[in-house]
């Protein structure tokens, strides 16, 4: 199992808070990457092109790759909300986005939020939930730096003021709490080895630290059992579907497919 340290050379505050909240140990340097095997550090950093009033990014440092981080004010997400397709990308169909309609949303395994922050993008209102401890902290500190930034666009801030985050297993809290949602998304960690080889830099620090999630067909209960309108499951092209469950349409991209399970049609055949 890959073990994480918090690091306080940059933020001993944040850190020392954040050790205790994961209960996990706390250093005051931190180790050269080289000397870090399979461990992983969570600290702070300041990045490229960082203005002096803006606060340090919370990253996830391996001996793999740089640190890995989530920005919602800046990078791909931001360039994606600019020049991505907009209402007519599968994603966006997959949720059902088209004109005005922007249902709510509960993703259901948010990992980075790229997927949330397309959704919220497009108007939606979105809840992440990420079981992770690890990960909703990187979320979190995205949220906080977005929400606290001192010039950002009016634009993100709506957006990113639209995006919620809850740190807890999926199907426990769809279950437990039953929120009212739309649409509930879903894209787990998929167990294949070609897919990881190819899997970007964030992919494969999270497949390390993760490993592929092998409890999809209980999320896919809960969501089926909670949604008002769809559960939509982003799958590789060309994977089974989760519980061999037939969708009732989906809409494919190269390399990816998202399953549509609409709820009037599923409770009309008795399946639900
Ligand atoms: C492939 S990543 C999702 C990537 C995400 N769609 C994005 O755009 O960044 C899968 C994530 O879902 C989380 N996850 C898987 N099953 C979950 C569950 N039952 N409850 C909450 N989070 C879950 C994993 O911890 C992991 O962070």
């Amino acid at each position: 199992m890959t073990q994480i340290t918090v690091c306080s050379h940059l933020c001993p505050h944040q850190a020392l808070h954040l050790s205790k909240v994961l209960g996990l140990p706390l250093i005051s340097t931190p180790p050269p990457a080289k000397q870090l095997g399979e461990q992983m550090i969570l600290d702070w950093y300041h990045y490229k092109n960082q203005c002096p009033e803006e606060a340090p990014k919370l990253g996830l440092f391996s001996s793999h790759s740089g640190p890995v981080s989530i920005d919602f004010i800046s990078g791909k997400k931001n360039h994606r909300r600019q020049f991505g397709g907009g209402k007519g990308q599968p994603l966006a169909r997959a949720i059902g986005i088209s004109g005005e309609n922007t249902p709510s949303v509960l993703d259901a395994t948010a990992g980075m939020g790229g997927d949330a922050f397309v959704f919220a993008t497009l108007g939606c209102r979105v809840v992440m939930v990420e079981r992770s401890p690890i990960v909703a902290a990187l979320l979190q500190d995205a949220l906080d730096r977005a929400l606290n930034a001192s010039n950002l666009d009016p634009d993100v801030r709506e957006i990113v003021g639209r995006l919620s985050l809850v740190n807890a297993d999926a199907a426990d809290y769809l279950l437990n709490q039953q929120p009212q949602v739309e649409v509930v998304y879903m894209d787990p960690m998929y167990p294949d080895k070609k897919k990881a080889a190819s899997a970007k830099k964030e992919m494969k620090v999270l497949q390390q630290l993760l490993g592929p999630d092998m409890d999809s067909e209980k999320l896919l209960d809960a969501a089926l059992r909670t949604a008002n309108k769809r559960v939509v499951v982003k799958r590789p092209a060309k994977a089974p579907t989760i519980k061999g469950i037939q969708p009732n349409a989906e809409i494919k991209s190269p390399n990816t497919r998202y399953d549509i399970y609409s709820i009037k049609a599923l409770k009309a055949a008795g399946l639900i």
